[in-house]
């Protein structure tokens, strides 16, 4: 019988991308998302790519502990993936105690019901965030972790920590936690169908939505910020990772815990390329390979921002027998070929 993968946020932009690789990949897959960050595109958009109309979907808070029992109930679940947070670094600073309920008590409920229903595979989407400015780069999962420099670092860091703890504690009891921890980099452009993509509300923070919509005509310029790194062009250095590939990777995660491969109960990747991209390079690329000219310029840093930050991936490739494939380019296209898709259905 098909194992069974809970994705809480799975409605969301890397929910939906991983939702469709678990199915593809013979999962059954139940969905949970209160739609706090997004409406039902994306879940309609993995029903149409996946061609499965009946995917479970669940419109539910992971908050509230009895809808996340109720699931529990409802169905065996072999793995969680819990994705259902906020992620928007300078919300968090203004909004802490928003961050901290929703990040923290969504988890905890996660993991307390998990454990009540005789223990559960758990997999936690973490970020790159936790490794601050790294002295040394590439980092490695042994970089050591810098303290957080916003409340929506500080969950994915104490989140990491709290399914350490519980899979430590549950290791030798009835009701095993096992946890894998997914350090993701810079993930974007959209699945190849153009079906499902990123779609944030109001103003993206993000860099990839923010080309889209300055190129579809949405913002007049886009705003490089700083062009005075010590850098190669003087922009930062991030490892952008296609969406898809990184939904792949949950996929290599999950089989290796329903499967029984783990090396320890509690484990952590790398997901990213290894490749260092610049701003003013993804932009180039943008522009080359989509044939026409985006509208920026240069403004000042971004407070926050680190300089630099790329990933050695060599754990997860081994390990995880996994490795992010498709090039900057054509992650690119696809970026722009959703943005394209959302303008034509009245979605934007
Ligand atoms: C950001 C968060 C990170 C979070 C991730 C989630 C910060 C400091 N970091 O990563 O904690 O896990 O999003 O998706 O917010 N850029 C521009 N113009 C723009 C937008 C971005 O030049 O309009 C630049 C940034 O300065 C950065 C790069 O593009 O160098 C990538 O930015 P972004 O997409 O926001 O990701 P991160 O800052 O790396």
């Amino acid at each position: 019988m098909a194992k069974k993968v809970l994705v809480s946020g799975g409605a969301g932009y890397i929910g939906s991308h991983v939702t469709v690789e678990l199915i593809e990949a013979g999962y059954d897959v139940v969905v949970a998302d209160n739609l706090s960050n997004c409406d039902m595109t994306g879940f309609e958009g993995v029903k149409k790519i996946t061609g499965r109309e009946e995917i479970p979907f669940y419109q539910i808070d992971c908050c509230d502990y009895a809808s996340v029992d109720m699931l529990f109930t409802e169905h065996k679940i072999d793995a969680v993936i819990h994705f259902a947070a906020f992620k928007a670094v300078g919300e968090s600073v203004a909004e802490p105690l928003m961050y901290y309920r929703n990040n923290l008590v969504s988890f905890l409920n996660i993991l307390e019901v998990a454990k009540n229903h005789g223990g559960c595979n758990v997999l936690f989407s973490s970020s790159a965030t936790v490794y601050g400015e790294a002295e040394v780069l590439p980092v490695t999962e042994q970089t050591p972790r810098l303290p957080s420099t916003s409340p929506y670092g500080n969950t994915k860091q104490m989140c990491e920590d709290i399914l350490r703890d519980v899979v430590f504690a549950t290791s030798s009891s009835d009701a095993v936690i096992n946890g894998i921890a997914l350090r993701y980099f810079n993930p974007i452009g959209a699945h190849p169908s153009a079906l499902i993509g990123e779609l944030p509300r109001g103003v993206p923070n993000n860099l990839v939505p923010f080309i889209t919509q300055t190129a579809i005509g949405k913002r007049e310029c886009l705003s490089i910020f700083g062009n005075d790194y010590p850098t190669e062009d003087g922009t930062c250095l991030r490892d952008y990772i296609d969406v898809v590939d990184l939904a792949k990777a949950h996929v290599a995660a999950v089989s290796r815990m329903v499967e029984g491969r783990m090396k320890k109960g509690y484990e952590i990747f790398n997901v990213g390329t290894g490749r260092p991209v610049s701003v003013y390079e993804l932009v180039s690329a943008f522009e080359k390979v989509n044939n026409l000219r985006l509208n920026y310029r240069f403004v000042d840093r971004r407070p926050g921002d680190v300089m630099a930050i790329w990933a050695d991936t060599k754990l997860a490739n081994e390990e995880l027998g996994w490795k992010a494939e498709r090039t900057v380019e054509e992650t690119l296209a696809s970026a722009w070929a959703w943005e394209k898709y959302l303008a034509g259905s009245g979605n934007n």
